[in-house]
């Protein structure tokens, strides 16, 4: 007879017992915006802590506040009310410990895709040779070797992310704030990015809040995956991924614990959004 193996979705012992520190916290935030045709509430009643050295992903249906919840962590808009802390301050202008990848790429069009990137080792005062060495690895890196020299206008959709991503690496922020930052490549593009950005992350204990519509692509990057409410958003549910930090992303699409919380979170998501359909 076949014993169908119990899957153990509960974080390892050893991950749960680690104490945390926060590096960045929401305590009891709201954010509405005024317009002419009224006001909005974008998020709500919104707890939520992001450790230090964690990949918090965030997923939940368009509107429900996810760019928004960013754009307070950087520190670009104040919530409504409570208070968002970082490093255990509270975020009041911009908050230049973050780095963030917003959902359009903001590339100057002036700038050749090295230029682009080479920016925040302008401000930081690198010499050529220095920025010169820099931008090869990171055009390496995001698979943008040979075309250096194009201009964003000559890019396509995804060799712009690309291009927005190896700039955010340029700073080498504290934290990364990515906001749906591999929407636009092709599967295994998207697949080997997603792989050097968590090495990266691993390897230089970057704190990252990721931002994506993808349910597989929040298992298979995150330690922690908050689920969001429709608008106004809030926390449904925080999951935990019990998979290792150093996980293998290319190999996941047949772990068990991989596909039953990709399932999970799709069963968590789905009811909602197709009472908004009805
Ligand atoms: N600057 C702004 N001014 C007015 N309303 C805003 C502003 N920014 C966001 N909103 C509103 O707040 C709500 C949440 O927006 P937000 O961009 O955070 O959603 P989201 O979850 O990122 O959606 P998506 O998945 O489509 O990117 C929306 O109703 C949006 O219209
Ligand atoms: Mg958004």
């Amino acid at each position: 007879m076949m014993v169908s193996q119990q899957i153990d979705l509960a974080p390892p012992p050893s991950a749960s017992a680690l104490p945390r520190e926060a590096i960045v916290s929401f305590e009891g935030v709201e954010k509405a915006f005024n317009s002419a045709n009224g006001s909005v509430t974008a998020v709500r009643d919104l707890n939520l802590s992001i450790f230090r050295g964690e990949i918090l992903t965030v997923v939940g249906p368009s509107g429900c506040g996810k760019s928004t919840i960013l754009n307070m962590t950087a520190g670009l808009f104040a919530p409504t009310a409570g208070t968002v802390r970082y490093g255990g301050e509270k975020v009041q202008g911009a908050n230049r410990k973050t780095g963030y990848m917003t959902q359009k790429d903001h590339l100057l069009p002036w700038r050749t895709v090295a230029e682009n990137i080479a920016v925040p080792l302008e401000i930081r005062g690198w010499d050529r040779k220095k920025r010169a060495d820099r931008i090869a690895e990171l055009t390496q890196l995001v698979g943008l070797s040979g075309f250096e020299k194009s201009y964003p206008s000559q890019l396509s959709g995804g060799m712009r992310k690309r291009t927005a991503l190896a700039r955010l690496l340029a700073y080498d922020p504290e934290t990364l704030l990515l906001d749906e930052p591999f929407a636009a490549l092709d599967p295994q593009l998207r697949a080997k990015m997603q792989s050097e950005l968590v090495r990266l992350c691993r390897t230089m204990k970057k704190t990252v809040i990721f931002v994506t519509h993808d349910l597989d692509e929040a298992v298979a990057l995150g330690d922690r995956c908050a689920v969001f409410t429709p608008r106004p958003g809030t926390i449904r549910e925080i999951v935990d991924v019990p998979l290792p930090g150093d996980r293998n992303i290319l190999r996941l699409r047949n772990n068990e614990v991989f596909t039953k919380l990709a399932a999970r979170l799709w069963d968590i998501i789905v009811p909602e959004e197709e009472g908004e359909i009805r």
